[in-house]
């Protein structure tokens, strides 16, 4: 690949300046989801009967795959599913009650009811916390029901466990898996907006690029990474089923005729890819090729200008070098 112009360090650099989550401002949001989680352990060292059980860092934050553009902090509060009432709405509210008794020192206005989460502000920083209930009835491995905020429908899951995933494929790729993931991600919201019908799931991304890399995909030269797992989208046409032998034999899964299948890594019943239809599927395909062209013209572009043109459709107008 002629690499004369634009090469894995200028991706690189680009990926360090505009993609992603700046390492102190990371720290910040971590430490205020970890204020929260402090605060709630104290109050049930006092009243330990409480229903909320724990308070987890989860979503990107956790994972180290935030961008820049990060809206919220994801933290996910097992809840007590004796008590807790299985109606979304019900759920919504009671948690909103409970976290209002833990954090006695937040206004009303601070804790906000959504339609699948409850969110708290932060008025010093402006930060908003999304809280997620699970419904958690003991699991040692913190399995639970994961309120899903696409649906509102509960999903059998561990967040642990998936923190545990994407670690040791961070492990075993170093800055790069995680640095892949984000680029991609970068790349999708671009595409969202220009295409409203556009979506495609961070967690999907990350289960596939970690896919390929189990599958032996060499991470470590950004360009050529990006184009694989663009060729790969374009080629299989997210047809192929995707699955993990980390906690379960994949033959476990069953069979499904969904239009997208990628697997939750810890629940072979959760088809993490349901919400995708064959349009959705379409629309992530033709993106992808259109991607992988851009960058094997961007390969093989003879001038500079050329060259980050062809990168520019992929990274957007701000990708210079
Ligand atoms: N369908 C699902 N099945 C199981 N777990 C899920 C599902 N959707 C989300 N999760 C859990 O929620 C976490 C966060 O999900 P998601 O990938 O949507 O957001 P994110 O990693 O925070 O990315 P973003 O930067 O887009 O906010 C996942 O790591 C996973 O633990
Ligand atoms: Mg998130």
């Amino acid at each position: 690949m002629s690499r004369q112009h634009v090469e894995h360090r200028d991706i690189a650099r680009f990926a360090d300046e505009r993609v992603n989550l700046k390492r102190e401002d990371a720290t910040e949001l971590r430490a205020q989801a970890n204020r929260l989680r402090d605060r709630l352990e104290s109050y049930l060292g006092e009243h330990p009967d409480f229903e909320l059980r724990r308070m987890l860092l989860a979503g990107s934050l956790a994972k180290g795959t935030a961008l820049k553009s990060i809206s919220d902090i994801d933290v996910a509060c097992y809840v007590s599913s004796e008590s807790a009432p299985q109606a979304i709405g019900d759920l919504i509210e009671w948690l909103a009650k409970r976290l209002e008794k833990a954090f006695p020192n937040f206004s009303p206005q601070q804790i906000q009811r959504k339609t699948y989460s409850v969110s708290v502000h932060f008025v010093g920083t402006g930060n908003e916390v999304d809280i997620v209930p699970i419904l958690y009835s003991g699991d040692p491995q913190w399995r639970g029901s994961l309120i899903s905020q696409e649906t509102g429908e509960p999903l059998i899951t561990s967040v642990p466990m998936h923190l545990d995933f994407i670690r040791q494929r961070k492990n075993a790729n170093p800055q790069d898996f995680a640095q892949l993931v984000r680029l991609i991600k970068f790349w999708v919201n671009l595409r969202k907006q220009e295409d409203d019908g556009f979506r495609f799931k961070s967690f999907m991304i990350e289960l596939i690029v970690a896919h390929l890399a189990d599958q032996g995909l060499a991470l470590k030269d950004y360009p050529e990474a990006m184009q694989i797992f663009f060729t790969f989208l374009a080629k299989d046409g997210l047809n192929s089923i995707i699955a993990f032998s980390d906690y379960y034999p994949p033959r476990q899964c069953p069979t499904s005729n969904a239009a997208v299948r990628i697997w939750d890594p810890v629940n072979c019943e959760n088809n993490v890819g349901k919400l995708y239809n064959a349009d959705n599927r379409a629309r992530i395909v033709d993106a992808a090729l259109d991607a992988g062209d851009a960058i094997d013209s961007a390969l093989h572009a003879v001038t500079k200008g050329e060259t980050i043109r062809y990168w520019q459709k992929v990274l957007g107008p701000t990708f210079d070098i």
